[in-house]
């Protein structure tokens, strides 16, 4: 800190304004900006310049690291101290006593409904499952082997062809319609992805079942009338769609107010934000968790592996969180929602691994001076084998589970008057201005 600085902020202390006073000391002039809910905003940086016709000071802040780009009454997380709630209620009571569309319905209009109204919204959503015909053979033009998540993209961005009226996003009513279906419709085309890569034909949605137990009778019914999955796995998935349902302004949520923020309608808008879930350091690593399990082998092999982490060969998957750095809540919960699951299936053989991975990791000094704690993905994989999903349809159940999230966030975004097209700046530190040279002469 420089001595003017220090001088500056020695005058100012106890002086209770909601300011921060800057000095230039290129110019040696002052200016006093407004701090608002802990924030300066960028745009008034743009004053501060040497001389009239520079452009003003922006801030440098790669990855968002330090840059809140919207305010939202969505979900509040507090990383530090292992604190994520939505619209207020903290995510172990949401888990413990909620469902997955009573929690929908919370992160989309902001509170818990009365029974009416979830009857009114459950009845909703399930009655718009069904996906048109044309989506059938759209999923059946992907190749046995392709990615569900892939397919899960598409089709997707393939809903906007068929509803044409999403675009207009000026009618409130309008937007709840397409906020419905897409809810109403990923279950139903993550299970025909499934479906698909298994070489199984498709089935259709079941009405008269709960959100989670169709999307299970669509995974799994072979052969049968009846599809009854034991009501333990249902819950569980239900807690596990609950504790991805929104996480305020990561990768993928970005992503989809980002796009949405070009007013493109929500179908494609949600597909940027599969995209962005679809990597390894994003949605992707419950898959990554459970190779790298695999990999591992047995107990007897950690010591080796978490070297090879050390010395930076690898990542210790389902590890780390750029805003938990205590503990990541919604890992506690799944570790208890192991036990019920591996109670009616038996327990995943990986899970030892996982465990010692874990003790050793949280007692090894690169992780403990990091801050790197086991994160949502580290257990949940284990819990989606046990539920006979393949790998590979791990980040559909995460892309499922967000849906409610990323459209919640949409909708807040079209209405609140500060947003913009979403257009960042940059420093560019590219070559100058040169001549073109002729191929012949290069
Ligand atoms: N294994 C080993 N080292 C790690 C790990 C890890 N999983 N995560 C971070 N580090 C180290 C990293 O090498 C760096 O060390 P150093 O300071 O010596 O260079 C330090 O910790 C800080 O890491 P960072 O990459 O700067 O942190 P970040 O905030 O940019 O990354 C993260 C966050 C989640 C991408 C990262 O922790 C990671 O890659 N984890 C593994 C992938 C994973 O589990 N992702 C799921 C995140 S939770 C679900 C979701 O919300 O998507």
């Amino acid at each position: 800190m420089t001595t003017q600085q220090t001088a500056t902020s020695d005058a100012q202390a106890g002086s209770g304004a909601e300011t921060l006073t800057i000095v230039d000391n290129r110019t040696g002039q002052s200016y006093e900006l407004p701090i608002t809910d802990e924030t300066i905003r960028a745009t008034d940086l743009r004053q501060i310049k040497v001389k009239e016709s520079d452009f003003g000071l922006m801030t440098y802040d790669p990855a968002f690291m330090n840059t809140a780009s919207c305010r939202s009454a969505v979900t509040y997380l507090d990383g530090d101290n292992g604190v994520l709630r939505y619209r207020g209620y903290p995510i172990e009571q949401l888990a413990d006593k909620s469902s997955f569309l009573e929690v929908a319905y919370l992160l989309v209009h902001g509170e818990l409904p009365a029974q009416a109204e979830l009857d009114s919204w459950v009845h909703d959503i399930t009655h718009h499952t069904f996906v048109h015909e044309n989506v059938r053979t759209f999923m059946q033009g992907f190749r046995y082997d392709a990615h569900p998540m892939g397919m899960l993209e598409s089709s997707v961005g393939m809903l906007s062809t068929l509803y044409p009226e999403s675009k207009d996003l000026t009618d409130a009513d309008n937007r709840m319609n397409q906020i419905v279906r897409l809810i109403a419709k990923m279950p139903t085309l993550g299970a025909f992805a499934y479906r698909h890569i298994t070489g199984k034909p498709f089935v259709y949605p079941n009405n008269e079942l709960s959100y989670s137990e169709n999307f299970l009778s669509m995974l799994f019914t072979t052969g049968v009338p009846k599809y009854t999955p034991d009501p333990r796995l249902v819950k569980a998935l239900d807690v596990l769609f609950i504790l991805h349902a929104d996480h305020e302004q990561n990768c993928s949520t970005s992503a989809v107010r980002s796009v949405g923020s070009s007013q493109v309608d929500p179908y494609s808008a949600v597909t940027a934000g599969i995209a962005a879930l679809y990597g390894p350091l994003h949605g992707g690593a419950n898959e990554a968790v459970l190779q790298m399990l695999r990999r591992i082998k047995t107990v007897e092999n950690i010591p080796d592996f978490i070297e090879g982490v050390k010395s930076g060969k690898e990542r210790l998957m389902g590890f780390g969180h750029r805003v938990y750095k205590n503990f990541d809540p919604r890992a506690t919960i799944i570790k208890k929602a192991c036990d019920d699951v591996f109670e009616v299936t038996g327990v995943n053989p990986l899970l030892a691994i996982a465990v010692e991975l874990e003790k050793i990791a949280l007692q090894d000094e690169y992780f403990v001076k990091r801050k790197l704690y086991p994160n949502v993905d580290f257990y949940s994989g284990l819990i989606y084998e046990a539920l006979g999903m393949p790998a590979d349809m791990f980040t559909v159940l995460f892309a499922i589970g967000r849906t409610p999230g990323w459209v919640a966030q949409w909708n807040e975004m079209l209405q609140d008057k500060e947003q913009k097209i979403s257009r960042p700046r940059q420093v560019y530190v590219g070559a100058d201005e040169r001549d073109y040279v002729d191929i012949a002469s290069r």
